[in-house]
């Protein structure tokens, strides 16, 4: 598997994903969610004996910190409806994707980054994770399905609060909320992700797959 902006490792039936851009905090660019779409839509679903992927962000600052804001200033309201239905249709496949996708939150996980972290079936935060939805400071909202995701994990007062506050929450307060399932040490996310895929991987996978479809039918 080749990428532009991801780093992919297939070992004892786990795929681990790493959002190869640390200079830019992992920030989501037009590359980045083209080589997603490829992961997720045609290369992982091939992986004979894939128990589970975690996906997580290179360097020690950032799980992702956005969709990339430098692409965003040519836009026009045609291009910007189309940039959030591909950020729509990539997470839907992430989120709809037939085994466990678990995000390895390893630094700031904002907007865009938050939303990916939350089409993934959990979310495992380092101590040194930070969540939040600031769109509403550039104008915009939660374009890749974070209002109802959002909703859906910490409940609707709770996130209408998050989101027209932008307020930054730390892991433990995600973990409070029921964002995040486990806060570990920092740099312990992967090995906490990879133990968790291993107890599924003992599991029935059919009955897996079918759970998840139950789970999205919510
Ligand atoms: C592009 C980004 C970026 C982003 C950070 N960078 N976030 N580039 N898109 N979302 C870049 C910076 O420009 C900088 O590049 C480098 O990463 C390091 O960032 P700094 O700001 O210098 O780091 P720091 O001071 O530690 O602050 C970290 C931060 C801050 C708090 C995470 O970077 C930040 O607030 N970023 C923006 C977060 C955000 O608003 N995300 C939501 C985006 S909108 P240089 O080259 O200067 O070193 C979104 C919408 C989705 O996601 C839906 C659309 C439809």
């Amino acid at each position: 598997m080749n990428y532009k902006n991801l780093v992919t490792e297939f070992e004892n039936g786990i795929l681990t994903i790493t959002i190869n851009r640390p200079k830019a905090l992992n920030a989501l660019n037009a590359q980045t969610f083209s080589d997603l779409k490829q992961l997720f839509g045609e290369d992982a679903v091939k992986l004979e004996n894939l128990h589970g992927v975690i996906i997580t962000g290179a360097g020690s600052k950032a799980f992702v910190a956005g969709a990339d804001i430098s692409e965003f200033s040519s836009l026009t309201a045609e291009t910007a409806k189309e940039l959030s239905q591909r950020g729509h249709d990539i997470f839907n496949l992430i989120e709809r994707f037939p085994k466990v996708v678990i995000a390895a939150v390893n630094g700031f996980a904002l907007g865009g980054g938050c939303e990916l972290a939350m089409a993934c079936h959990m979310r495992i935060a380092g101590e040194k994770a930070r969540f939040g939805q600031p769109e509403i400071n550039l104008g915009l909202i939660p374009g890749y399905g974070g209002t109802q995701r959002l909703v859906q994990l910490v409940g609707k007062g709770k996130a209408m609060e998050l989101l027209v506050t932008a307020d930054m929450i730390n892991a433990d307060e995600a973990y409070r909320l029921g964002l995040a399932n486990h806060v570990v040490p920092i740099g312990e996310e992967v090995a906490k992700a990879k133990e968790i895929i291993s107890k599924i991987a003992t599991k029935a996978p059919i009955a897996i797959t079918n759970t998840i479809k139950c789970v999205n039918a919510y």
